[in-house]
């Protein structure tokens, strides 16, 4: 029989086969708030350091050979993750807590190694059973953090962010450098 984390992989494959980028995230949105009232997701499933720091943890939940990713996320109110990139469109869920969320834009063209100015463009918290989605590369840089304690969250990637390499940015130092997930 068929899973409530197969079903939503499924469904979510079908909605990216099915519709543009947006509604197929605004979708995908919607099929993550089924998953969270199935009561499928165990929130201490969180295991791995996300970014190197302990403001963060994850796992991952299932991958899609196509490189559709379904994550848990755990995020610390105490410290900000980095401003990072993950080379995909996702749609990010709030399980429980609060995510402040910040999306930054790249204001230089990326002609110059280890330079890499960035702005925020968008801040909003996104609370229980709300969600915030974005488009892929290069509109797909963001920052988030716990509002008053850790907030949980499910990521739902367009392709698998571990497999790349992703940009990490300084944004007082205008820099940025490449490195693999961790
Ligand atoms: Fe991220």
């Amino acid at each position: 029989m068929e899973g409530d984390l197969q079903r939503f992989m499924r469904r979510a494959r079908e909605a990216v086969a099915a519709q543009d980028g947006e509604a197929a995230r605004r979708e995908i949105g919607r099929l993550l708030g089924e998953l969270s009232r199935s009561g499928a997701i165990a929130l201490d499933g969180v295991e791995v350091g996300l970014h190197g720091s302990t403001a963060t943890a994850s796992t991952v939940l299932a991958r899609d050979p196509g490189g559709l990713t379904l994550m848990l996320l755990r995020l610390s109110a105490d410290e900000s993750t980095p401003v990072h990139d993950h080379k995909s469109w996702g749609v990010a869920y709030t399980l429980r807590g609060t995510d402040r969320h910040k999306h930054w834009r790249r204001l230089d063209d990326g002609s110059e190694p280890g330079r890499g100015r960035v702005a925020v463009d968008d801040e909003r918290e996104v609370g229980e059973g709300e969600f915030v989605d974005w488009p892929d590369p290069p509109h797909d840089i963001h920052s988030q953090q716990g509002v008053g304690g850790p907030a949980y969250e499910l990521v739902c990637f367009g392709r698998d962010p571990m497999a790349a390499l992703r940009d990490y940015y300084d944004p007082e130092r205008g820099t940025v450098r490449q490195e693999l997930a961790r």
